[in-house]
């Protein structure tokens, strides 16, 4: 087994998780890793642990370099059971280390794991551990209450934990040994599913590190690769996504019963098309909601499109509404459309729901029946209003 170093007595010791294909609510196509690191001092610390079940990967590469009963302190900068899973056996095999971990922590560390000697610690505590010093950040909310995130001043790493991660399954561990555009698509489906929702925090934090006036030459999240060649790149797309800054593009969400509502999803694709705005449909019955997620982060219009169902909107659909308002992105142009038999009600239906988020629908397009040629043309006009709406043209 390879030591992988950060820098010198710094050492990624996490684990690889190949096979996982969702982790709570999103999906992990690709798989994911939980980072550990391991700091060599005059006191030895590890920065979590791992998912439950990983222990012995971790112990393995801990092994590699030195005996785990040589750990002085296990920072936990967050206790969900992908990064404190393998607290038991960690605590097991150092003996006497102490934990390190925000106060939210400690709560839940009684709950989750164990009653063992803990030290709470705020923002701008430090540790001294030898010719280092750690500084402890708490990072609320980003995405958990207890979360925090753990700065080494000598060497400018910070280990973010959460925040800044990707979830990739890889042979590599830093940044600048796979394709940057693989990822930063990973980095932002992982923002959009996980952080999204927690935006203004985002800004916050990002506010009071940079007045902390901390060079980070490295960062080293729980989750991915390790942003040692850019973090500032990573940095720049947080404040970017969490602003809720937006491209010229469109994002068509739909079901469909017989056909008639996805034939209006595929005209009013083309109405924008032919204005030279970028676009793409997902039927809900066949796509990933994850990915749905990341396209509606980027996109400035979601356009959500259902057949009439018993006076309201498809079940899917619904539970897909559901999903987005609580990741409650930020400056989208909400449209809504249906095809319907007789009583309609879909858009009706999606613009209370939406409106439950505080979601403003822009402008609706109802056909009854199939599209004929009259419908038609107004959904392809519908597709070119929002191409000039998304252009900042006047409708
Ligand atoms: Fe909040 Fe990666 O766990």
């Amino acid at each position: 087994m390879k030591d992988v170093k950060l820098a010198d007595g710094i050492y990624w010791v996490g684990a690889i998780d190949w096979d996982i294909r969702f982790c709570g609510s999103y999906t992990t196509p690709i798989g994911t890793t939980y980072n550990a690191y391991l700091i060599l001092d005059e006191k030895n610390v590890l920065i979590d642990t791992v998912k439950t079940g990983f222990h012995s990967e971790l112990l393995e590469r801990i092994r590699n370099i030195i005996d785990p009963s040589e750990i002085d302190y296990v920072i936990v900068n967050h206790t969900e059971k992908d990064h404190a899973g393998a607290l038991l056996e960690v605590m097991r095999e150092s003996k006497d280390a102490e934990i390190v971990i925000s106060d939210k922590g400690k709560e839940s560390l009684l709950k989750y794991y164990g009653a063992w000697p803990a030290r709470a610690v705020d923002t701008g505590d430090a540790l001294k551990i030898g010719e280092r010093t750690l500084t402890f950040i708490k990072a609320q909310m980003l995405h958990w209450p207890d979360n925090m995130c753990t700065y080494s001043e000598k060497e400018g790493i910070l280990f973010s934990n959460d925040p800044f991660g990707q979830h990739i399954a890889s042979s590599e561990r830093f940044d600048d040994e796979i394709p940057s555009e693989k990822l930063m698509e990973h980095a932002a489906r992982y923002f959009a599913a996980i952080v999204m929702p927690y935006s203004a925090v985002v800004l916050k934090k990002i506010g009071e590190i940079k007045n902390m006036g901390i060079r980070i030459n490295a960062i080293a999240p729980a989750h991915g690769l390790i942003w040692r060649k850019a973090p500032e790149k990573i940095i720049e797309a947080y404040a970017k996504w969490a602003s809720g800054e937006a491209e010229n593009k469109a994002v068509i969400i739909y079901d469909t019963m017989w056909s008639s509502t996805a034939e209006m999803a595929k005209l009013i694709s083309r109405g924008m098309e032919k204005n030279n705005i970028q676009v793409r449909l997902f039927n809900l019955r066949n796509s990933d909601w994850t990915e749905i997620a990341k396209e509606v982060m980027e996109s400035k219009a979601v356009l959500v499109g259902s057949p009439a169902l018993n006076s309201g909107m498809y079940p899917t659909v619904a539970g897909f509404l559901h999903y987005i308002r609580g990741l409650r992105p930020r400056n989208k142009m909400w449209f809504a459309f249906s095809s319907y038999g007789w009583g309609g009600g879909a858009v009706k239906a999606i613009k209370e729901e939406l409106s439950r988020g505080r979601f403003q629908v822009i402008d609706t397009l109802e056909v009854k029946y199939a599209p004929g040629k009259k419908d038609i043309e107004e959904c392809y006009r519908f597709g070119e209003d929002i191409a000039a709406m998304i252009r900042g043209e006047d409708k």
